[in-house]
């Protein structure tokens, strides 16, 4: 894990493998940001002009590397582009946590990176902390002396090592705010980060029952009760979907109970997360294409048990309880058979008209336990379904709620941590598409507004009265594509920052 601190000293006197600076996109060009006037002054206040001659623009996530001037101790400085300059507010957090972040990975292999950028009060520092430390993030658990793509030998502690420690100046170390923010950045970094290397663990290491097992370490580690539901438990208990989903794989399924209490907390809250180890399908066997990434599937009880444990580190006055549906979707002899009826743990039944349609049924069992308990709100998060990658592109999650005032506060939640999210509807005409004539519910329903569709279903397993959201992630849980920002190339650790936000909020009183 990347060291963090903060620190007043001049960017000329650390002692550091590179000093980041932002530079932003002017009108005539680009300029340097507040937080490189160290830099600039040594360049004789042409830092922009010698950038410009490099070829740098200031646009978001460019990064510029050029030898820092003499008499500095750091020997590269590092330009970030921020994007276009701000007219008067200063940068925003999401710009610094990007910007930050582009420059961490650019630092790949360094031992220690300064960051100078334009930091105006803790918020702004823990952002510049918190992208840093979530872009310095790799995934080298399976890599062993082997060759990279290139062919040529690699060490795992050489030059693809993340970035080793973060000292982000500007921010003041004794003072309580920044003390704070930096507290908070490292364990939400961190947590993100445990989020990830979860989602990035191949289904052959990764099942509900090692699964199970990450948690209870962390349990112990955090001092989080845990109760663990193992196969007998889940069929002693009439948990029908877990079980129906799980009963095709030689890894039978989970249900994990996570709980953070605080002897102070007014409220509770109930974090519930898909925990799909690999999803083929099932029976409903998913074609070549759409089956390499669907380690993937667990994404949501990842970022639900990697939230628990931020919110313990951070010791909130709330109660949050972690719910992780955890099976895997195997095709076998004895495998749920598309037309089978499962009986769940609510009493309703439900024909399985598509085994790939697994996620809904776990987490209508895990949705009606947490029920039981009576929580001040349920928030479940899911790699739900293809159709709201369809509608909201790979970057943004989805919102369903069952009341519009939750859907709106978690929106503005995601939006405040710089989680990309957009509200959806839940249509009430697209239940009847549900209905089975054999049983109360099928599990798929219309193909258009499928994502929709699977909120309808999920909201007949939550308790009456209890506000819950719905997140579906599917599209940005797993990144497919080249890494941006502080987001990497696989998983991303999607959804862990609103449901912290989300319990500080609760804690601050902030929410209903
Ligand atoms: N895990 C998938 C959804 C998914 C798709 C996640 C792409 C990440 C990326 C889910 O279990 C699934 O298969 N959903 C089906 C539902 C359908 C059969 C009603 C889908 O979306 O196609
Ligand atoms: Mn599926
Ligand atoms: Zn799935």
């Amino acid at each position: 894990m990347t060291a963090l601190t903060f620190s007043t000293s001049s960017a000329a006197t650390l002692r550091a493998d590179a000093i980041v600076v932002g530079v932003a996109k002017g009108a005539k060009g680009p300029v340097a940001a507040p937080g490189a006037e160290a830099v600039d002054t040594a360049f004789d206040g042409k830092l922009a002009a010698v950038l410009e001659t490099l070829g740098a623009t200031g646009g978001e996530g460019e990064v510029t590397k050029l030898p820092a001037p003499s008499g500095f101790k750091a020997p590269v400085v590092l330009a970030v582009g921020l994007g276009d300059a701000p007219e008067d507010e200063g940068f925003g957090t999401e710009t610094l946590r990007r910007a930050a972040g582009a420059a961490a990975r650019a630092l790949t292999g360094a031992k220690k990176g300064a960051f100078a950028l334009p930091v105006a009060d803790a918020e702004d520092a823990a952002a510049v902390a918190e992208g840093a430390l979530m872009g310095a993030y790799a995934f080298t658990s399976y890599r062993t002396s082997g060759a990279d793509s290139a062919g040529g030998a690699k060490k795992k502690d050489d030059k693809s090592a993340p970035l080793a420690e973060v000292v982000v100046l500007g921010g003041k170390p004794r003072d309580k705010a920044f003390k704070a923010a930096a507290e908070r950045a490292a364990a939400v970094a961190a947590e993100v980060n445990r989020a990830r290397d979860l989602i990035n663990t191949p289904s052959n290491d990764l099942n509900p029952k090692s699964f199970a097992a990450a948690a209870q370490a962390a349990a112990k580690e955090h001092g989080l009760k845990i109760e663990i539901l193992d196969e007998k438990a889940l069929a002693k208990g009439g948990y029908g979907g877990l079980m129906g989903v799980g009963q095709g794989s030689d890894s039978p399924p989970r249900l994990v109970r996570i709980g953070y209490t605080h002897p102070k907390a007014e409220k509770t809250l109930a974090f519930v997360g898909k925990g799909i180890t690999y999803d083929s399908g099932g029976i409903s066997l998913k074609p070549a294409g759409h089956n390499e990434t669907m380690k993937c599937d667990m994404s949501g009880a990842a970022a639900v048990f990697a939230a628990v444990v931020a919110v313990a580190k951070l010791g909130l006055a709330v109660n949050v309880t972690g719910w992780l549906a955890l099976a895997e979707n195997m095709p076998s002899g004895s495998a749920t058979r598309p037309g089978d009826v499962l009986r769940m743990y609510s009493g309703k039944t439900v024909e399985v008209l598509n085994t790939d349609a697994e996620g809904r049924l776990v987490l209508a069992d895990a949705l009606t336990r947490a029920s039981e308990e009576n929580p001040d709100a349920i928030v479940d998060v899911a790699t739900l379904t293809g159709a709201m990658v369809l509608a909201l592109g790979n970057r943004t999650f989805g919102i369903m709620a069952n009341d519009d005032a939750f859907r709106a506060s978690v929106h503005e939640i995601a939006e405040e941590v710089g989680e990309q999210s957009w509200p959806m509807p839940m249509p009430a005409e697209l239940r009847k598409g549900m209905d089975s004539s054999v049983a109360d519910i099928a599990n798929m329903g219309e193909r258009m507004g499928g994502g929709l569709v699977a909120g309808l279903f999920l909201k007949e397993f939550v308790g009456e009265g209890i506000p819950w959201a719905h997140l579906d992630i599917a599209g940005p849980a797993f990144n497919e594509s080249g890494p941006f920002g502080y987001t990497p190339k696989g998983g991303t650790g999607s959804a862990v920052r609103t449901l912290v936000r989300l319990a500080e909020r609760t804690a601050e009183g902030d929410l209903g």
